[in-house]
């Protein structure tokens, strides 16, 4: 699976992307990372990408380099790939739309972050086929957006996780019936008066499995 993102600022993918369990999973392969410059695509002699919108506060990127970056990845690819772009009005990111858009999407795939206010919605209407919200709060940046959809997606490629069972028995699974993860406790078995749960040091499978499901919120 290669993810294509198209931004003004790439840099800002640098820590994300080189720490921890997603940098484990680029770095054996299991997905590949392709970072456009915006400011490439434009044909501007200071390579700017944004205009002033019509009738409306702020800046806009514009249709033209978008469009270029668009097409140059659709023809690097030999083919129309999806393309998502992030906004605070549209489809809520939750667990099981990301299920959801990790078995539509499956394959290579394009986002879009865009700079100031907005981008031209002809951009929208020509080529954006997932408009995807993190939730109701308005960020600044895009790339912020962008790497919480990223992070919540490539946790589902096989082999991202050492643990599988983690993916299937984590907050919001389909197994526990979308509710929130039961507590969880390691060593010591007290810590500043409070106590493990006796059933969990109990090594009754059956009885830890029940504590669990009634221990979901
Ligand atoms: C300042 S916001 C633009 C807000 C836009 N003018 C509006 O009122 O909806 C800049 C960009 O950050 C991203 N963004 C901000 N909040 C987001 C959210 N809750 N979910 C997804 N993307 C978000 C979107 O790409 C958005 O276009």
């Amino acid at each position: 699976m290669k993810i294509h993102i198209i931004t003004i600022f790439p840099e800002s993918f640098n820590s994300y992307f080189s720490s921890s369990i997603i940098w484990k999973a680029k770095d054996n392969w299991l997905f590949e990372l392709e970072l456009h410059k915006l400011n490439d695509f434009s044909s501007d002699k200071f390579k700017r990408v944004d205009d002033k919108a019509y009738w409306m506060h702020g800046q806009v990127i514009s249709p033209e380099p978008l469009s270029k970056s668009i097409e140059f990845i659709f023809e690097k690819e030999w083919k129309k790939i999806p393309v998502i772009y992030m906004s605070p009005s549209w489809d809520l990111l939750k667990q099981e739309k990301i299920e959801e858009y990790y078995q539509t999407i499956n394959w290579n795939f394009i986002i879009i972050c865009g700079h100031y206010e907005w981008i031209d919605q002809r951009i929208i209407d020509l080529y954006v086929d997932y408009k995807i919200s993190i939730w109701e709060y308005v960020l600044s940046s895009w790339e912020i957006a962008a790497s919480v959809f990223l992070d919540a997606f490539i946790r589902h490629i096989p082999w991202v996780l050492w643990n599988n069972t983690s993916l299937e028995e984590d907050s919001f699974s389909k197994k526990f019936d979308r509710k929130k993860e039961y507590p969880i406790y390691t060593r010591p078995e007290e810590f500043k008066w409070k106590i493990v749960p006796e059933v969990l040091l109990s090594w009754n499978h059956k009885k830890i499995d029940e504590w669990k499901i009634n221990n979901l919120s």
